[in-house]
């Protein structure tokens, strides 16, 4: 059985801690599932990524849709970090945490006019929109606001990100940005667009991608646009190279954030403007774990079942994407023999599992275990299904922790229904 650890996260005396805190000593609060992030993670991953790019103007807008838990948004805010919302409701979170317009910006593929209007009411740094229709929305939005709406096009540069097509996005096939011809015109409608100040040009090709070479491709197809706009009279303030810096789940092979600022920034010094980054996933993944209690073993036709409390409806990664996670006994047992077995939840779909075919030591009812990898797009993406309170979230600060999302209740769960 292969044993994932970090300095974060890491075998001693053969339990699992969190920074400076035996993960069972959690669990002994909060009970199971529960996710337990690691502060000192977040803290030094941002701290990583930031001092990657200071050979260039720039600024790290933390995607919240890979973690939007309050105290996880505060962390990287608190470090100067700016925010990517993709919706009302996330722009909301952000606003709870009275972060300066200014260091939030709006994505979303299908923004409503009202998403559009909160924007230009919370007068934030920047819309990015994705479609000639959308333009045109912002456009009458900000027009009946008689304000000027500070916008990007979300360029789609047809470029393969060779990640898991349901996270692939910057190929032409996919629903996302405005093609590079579309752009280059729309840049330029200044009578259409009046109640538009074109502030800069956006990218997000995908996500979880392994290898620099399609962000290199995708930032030298925009640094053309960016540059023939110049030569056309339009000087844009910002280039934004959008998120999805891939992290290891598995056994990936990935690259560090120094290879990927050496190769984007000699292209990005080029245009001299300030440089934007939506990491999600890279800054938050390997932050977090999931863990959770056994209820039962079986066998059934030779195949070893172990069945946990928590399911698909708390961390949905396996189910929808086959996604990896590393899954291990909360405490190492030596005596144990070890199985391969699916380890699945409680939900009523066979495609309730956290993992299949893992090489684990036995385990029997009462005993805990931990789904590594799960501090981006777990807790985002949970939901009741099953009518299952979804899961409290605990942060971890050296010899600390606090409850910083605590267990759903079930009159949560009713609180907006009618009968
Ligand atoms: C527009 C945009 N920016 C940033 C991100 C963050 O991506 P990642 O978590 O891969 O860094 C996403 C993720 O879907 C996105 O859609």
């Amino acid at each position: 059985m292969e044993l994932f650890d970090s300095k974060y996260f890491f075998y001693s005396d053969n339990k699992l801690y969190c920074e400076e805190i035996p993960v069972d000593d959690i669990l002994a609060q909060t009970g199971t599932p529960a996710y337990i992030y690691s502060k000192k993670f977040f803290v030094d991953t941002f701290k990583e990524l930031d001092s990657s790019l200071q050979n260039i103007k720039h600024t790290v807008f933390y995607a919240v849709k890979s973690n939007f838990n309050l105290s996880v948004i505060k962390t990287f805010s608190d470090l100067g970090s700016g925010v990517d919302v993709n919706s009302e409701g996330e722009l909301y979170r952000v606003m709870k945490l009275g972060i300066n317009p200014k260091k939030i910006i709006l994505s979303g593929v299908g923004k409503t006019a009202n998403e559009i209007k909160l924007a230009l009411e919370t007068n934030l740094l920047m819309i990015k929109a994705e479609s000639e229709e959308e333009l045109v929305l912002i456009n009458e939005v900000a027009k009946d606001m008689n304000v000027i709406a500070p916008v990007a096009i979300r360029v789609n540069p047809d470029v393969d990100a060779k990640t898991h097509p349901y996270i692939s996005t910057g190929l032409a096939e996919n629903k996302f940005g405005i093609d590079v011809s579309a752009a280059f015109k729309f840049y330029l409608q200044k009578e259409k667009f009046g109640n538009i100040e074109f502030t800069g040009i956006d990218m997000h090709i995908g996500s979880q991608i392994t290898t620099v070479e399609p962000f290199v491709s995708a930032v030298e197809k925009m640094a053309e646009v960016f540059l023939k706009l110049k030569s056309a009279g339009l000087t844009l303030k910002h280039f934004d190279l959008g998120g999805g810096i891939g992290v290891v789940y598995h056994h990936e092979k990935t690259f560090s954030v120094k290879e990927y600022a050496d190769a984007l920034i000699p292209i990005l010094k080029k245009l001299d403007c300030e440089i934007f980054i939506e990491p999600g996933r890279f800054m938050t993944a390997n932050g977090g774990i999931l863990a959770a209690q056994v209820q039962y073993s079986k066998k059934n036709h030779d195949k070893n079942f172990i069945i946990v409390d928590a399911g698909m409806n708390d961390l949905i990664r396996p189910s929808i994407y086959a996604a990896y996670h590393h899954i291990q006994p909360l405490e190492i047992n030596p005596g144990r023999k070890e199985i391969i077995a699916d380890v699945v939840g409680p939900v009523c779909e066979s495609g309730d599992f956290l993992g299949k075919a893992r090489n684990i030591s036995e385990l029997k009812r009462g005993d805990y275990l931990v789904v590594m990898s799960a501090g981006s797009y777990g807790m985002t993406m949970a939901s009741n299904y099953n009518a299952r309170r979804r899961p409290p979230e605990i942060l971890v600060d050296g010899n600390n922790f606090q409850i910083v999302r605590s267990r759903e209740t079930f009159e949560h769960i009713l609180y907006d229904e009618n009968f």
